[in-house]
């Protein structure tokens, strides 16, 4: 029998408890033994809840109980968080969890951490939701040079720009009511600003390239800007607006990592992954292209990945499973500024003026945007479009994914 804790009873931490207690006996069967929900932690009152025995308020309770294996932390962020993930990892009990800011952010340290307390600290929630990714990476892929990710790595973002493209439905109604169900961050300016993105194409790239690359190295940009139009002159090019995380090995074994709003042709793998759901498209030399796709938020499918990792830790107690990076190599990553793709611009200038300035252009035709100008360039790095668009009428500009 394994005893487990989860600290932090929001969307995600309900839901482990609800998994666990829906699906006890398929759990048992495949973890060859009981998992038992001893403790939550969690400040609020739940005297009314089904698993009202199980609350406390004090880490400490759990931190000192020796029958406690297994801690679930899904309260997410970087404080209290943290704190509780070393202090468990002290206590010599696995951790897992769902906080893609922590593994993003400490991810090095708490790996390393628990490499010498031989526990586990498990993640495979905190990109994708539901989705084996971190797994497939670290196991089933394991035999390959990935040389590049990248995905549709927000589910938020997602849900909002499908309810633009398909329901012509506007940003803030979109933000809404993906907020009400459940798939938002309790602050939606990190869905919303790309920051949630590049903590999972962190984590990704930490996992894929064996060093720790911080957020901070990321340039990061979300959708805030993206408008109708923008969507409609997407649309007229026979493509989509999806926020993307990408990270990309250069020849000489150098990496970069972004994150930014693209337009994808109906072709690309990604291009119908629509509403809550990502899509993540990993290159490796032995596969090629494998692409993984599921529900990317929710209550559900994030605590399936999170029980799984239960599942896994009761299964690897005594010898634990291999997950690793190390620090950060800041000499290993070159500026994504320097990757070359066409660009989308709308322009409140004339098409005489745009050809001037970017030369060759594919003009796009958008009813209902007649004093507007769209177009696509050649392909040119970011450094060189900057250079050419200052001083010039930009209302919109987006790299078109090759
Ligand atoms: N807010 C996140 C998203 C939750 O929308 O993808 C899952 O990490």
């Amino acid at each position: 029998m394994i005893n487990v804790a989860i600290l932090g009873f929001g969307v995600v931490g309900s839901g482990v408890a609800e998994v666990l207690s829906t699906n006890a006996e398929k759990i048992a069967q495949s973890a060859a033994q009981e998992i038992v929900l001893k403790y939550i932690l969690d400040v609020r009152d739940f005297s009314e809840s089904a698993y009202k025995d199980c609350f406390v308020k004090d880490f400490a309770v759990i931190e000192n109980d020796p029958s406690v294996q297994i801690v679930v932390e899904t309260i997410g962020g970087v404080g209290a968080a943290y704190d509780f993930t070393k202090r468990a990892i002290l206590a010599g009990k696995s951790v897992v969890t769902s906080n893609k800011e922590l593994v993003a952010t400490h991810g090095h340290e708490l790996l390393e951490l628990a490499r010498t307390k031989n526990v586990n600290y498990m993640f495979e929630a905190s990109v994708g939701g539901g989705i084996p990714i971190i797994r497939p990476i670290s196991q089933c892929l394991a035999a390959n040079e990935i040389f590049e990710l990248y995905g549709i790595l927000n589910g938020t973002t997602n849900y909002i720009l499908t309810q633009m493209i398909q329901n012509g439905v506007s940003f803030e109604s979109a933000l809404r009511d993906a907020q009400e169900k459940g798939y938002a961050e309790a602050n939606p300016s990190a869905d919303v600003k790309g920051f949630d993105a590049c903590r999972k194409i962190c984590i990704l790239a930490s996992l894929s390239f064996g060093s720790q690359v911080y957020p901070e190295s990321v340039p990061t940009e979300g959708i805030e800007n993206i408008s109708l139009t923008d969507v409609e002159f997407a649309r007229s090019a026979g493509g989509k607006v999806k926020l993307l995380g990408r990270s990309v090995m250069r020849e000489d074994g150098r990496i970069a990592c972004y994150v930014a709003p693209h337009i994808i042709g109906e072709n690309n793998l990604l291009s119908n992954v629509e509403g809550v759901f990502n899509g993540i498209v990993v290159r490796g030399n032995a596969i090629g292209d494998v692409m993984f796709y599921g529900a990317g938020a929710g209550k559900l499918p994030t605590a399936s990945a999170v029980v799984a990792d239960i599942i896994d830790s009761s299964k690897h107690m005594n010898m634990r499973k291999y997950i690793y990076w190390e620090e950060a190599k800041p000499e290993m990553m070159f500026d994504p500024a320097t990757i070359v793709s066409r660009w989308y611009i709308r322009t409140s200038a004339g098409l005489s003026q745009a050809k001037k300035v970017f030369g060759k252009v594919s003009v796009l035709v958008s009813e209902g945007a007649e004093f507007e100008t769209a177009f696509i360039t050649e392909r040119m790095s970011k450094i060189e479009i900057e250079a050419l668009v200052s001083g010039f009428p930009v209302l919109s500009l987006m790299r078109v994914l090759d």
